[in-house]
């Protein structure tokens, strides 16, 4: 298990995690959900439950893609599937290219369905893949949804990365040829109104817009190019706010995930009064699992969501449908680039 490929994914682990950064960097710094002192509404009536694709889950919030494809990376995956089975959040794996690659990778993904048996699985690929290798990662780990990531941006930070960009038709058959729902989903840079019109018109129904204000392609990869650093590119592509902000420009919505630099509650309390149907979370939950051991990490998980359910009461929301309604104010930042855009 030490191919070029297993040792890329150690090292995005460990990069991932030294330019973790702490909650009060995230780009939610840049929205305001306002106080309200009477929320007339005992903890007990809150109901922060959803439905993933029909299925009831008791939260929106998603273990986000990250790992699998070496021994290291299998190990975390288990743990991270077994936080999922323990909360009933669904999870995502890492990209599954590197196991339909060499396929005695592949049980460092399936350990995820072994270890969270009845749990919402979402597979992973990254485009360019066709409708064989889609379903192959779906059946590896008897995935309820699959994520396709679109990476350009970390593509092009990698010097032995892709340049062929040609996306969209592979995608399109993707979606008309496969059982489950496909979620297109980025990986930091996040999403223009544009982009998500070009994948609706194609019949992508589910985005997660992975903005950039988390983990940071950009920094992981030209870190590990330290000849030919593209470090100009480190602030590229639009936070989660931002992307968020687009989705307004749109006049049918897809089902949306908002991902990316979602480190507290509040991050996520913001995310879902944007409109964000769904957070997910993936550096943040990577820190914690690698700084301590299961029990604590998942004390951890508890408290984030009982967090969550107390800033529902706060904000003197019943529900997620109510947490719409709230009152939002944005920096001077994220209000000149709503103006901008015509937002
Ligand atoms: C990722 N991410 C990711 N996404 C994806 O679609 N396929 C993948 O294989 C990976 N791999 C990966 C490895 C590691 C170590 C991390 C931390 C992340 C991206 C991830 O799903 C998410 O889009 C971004 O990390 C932004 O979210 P956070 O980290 O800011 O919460």
């Amino acid at each position: 298990m030490t191919s070029k490929q297993s040792h890329r994914k150690d090292e995005h682990v460990s990069l991932a995690e030294k330019f973790h950064q702490s909650a009060e960097m995230t780009s939610f710094r840049q929205v305001r959900i306002l106080h309200q002192s009477l929320p007339e509404l005992a903890l007990t009536d809150i109901d922060p439950t959803t439905a993933f694709n029909g299925q009831k889950i008791p939260f929106p919030l998603l273990i986000e893609a990250m790992t699998g494809g070496s021994e290291q990376t299998g190990k975390l995956n288990a743990r991270l599937a077994q936080l999922a089975a323990a909360t009933g959040l669904p999870m995502a794996v890492g990209s599954q290219s590197v196991a339909l690659k060499e396929p005695n990778l592949a049980t460092t993904f399936s350990v995820v369905r072994r270890s969270d048996p009845n749990g919402i699985i979402l597979a992973n690929i990254g485009a360019g893949h066709g409708v064989l290798d889609a379903q192959a990662a779906i059946e590896m780990v008897q995935a309820d949804a699959l994520q396709v990531h679109i990476n350009a941006a970390q593509e092009t930070i990698m010097p032995e990365g892709d340049r062929n960009f040609y996306w969209l038709d592979q995608l399109a058959e993707i979606v008309a040829k496969i059982s489950v729902p496909v979620v297109v989903k980025e990986v930091g840079f996040g999403m223009t109104a544009k982009t998500v019109q070009k994948l609706m018109a194609i019949g992508v129904r589910n985005v997660d817009l992975s903005g950039r204000g988390g983990t940071s392609f950009a920094k992981i990869e030209n870190f590990r190019r330290p000849d030919k650093e593209m470090v100009y590119l480190d602030d590229w592509g639009l936070t989660t706010p931002e992307s968020l902000l687009e989705m307004r420009k749109l006049a049918t919505r897809p089902t949306i995930t908002a991902s990316g630099g979602i480190k507290t509650p509040l991050d996520a309390i913001k995310a879902l009064a944007m409109g964000a149907d769904f957070v997910g979370m993936a550096g943040e939950i990577l820190h914690h699992v690698l700084h301590e051991d299961q029990d604590t990490t998942l004390e951890w998980l508890n408290q984030w969501l009982a967090d969550f359910k107390a800033l529902m009461l706060l904000t003197g929301s019943q529900t997620l449908r109510d947490l719409r309604k709230q009152s939002l104010v944005y920096s001077p930042e994220l209000e000149a680039f709503a103006r901008q855009r015509f937002i």
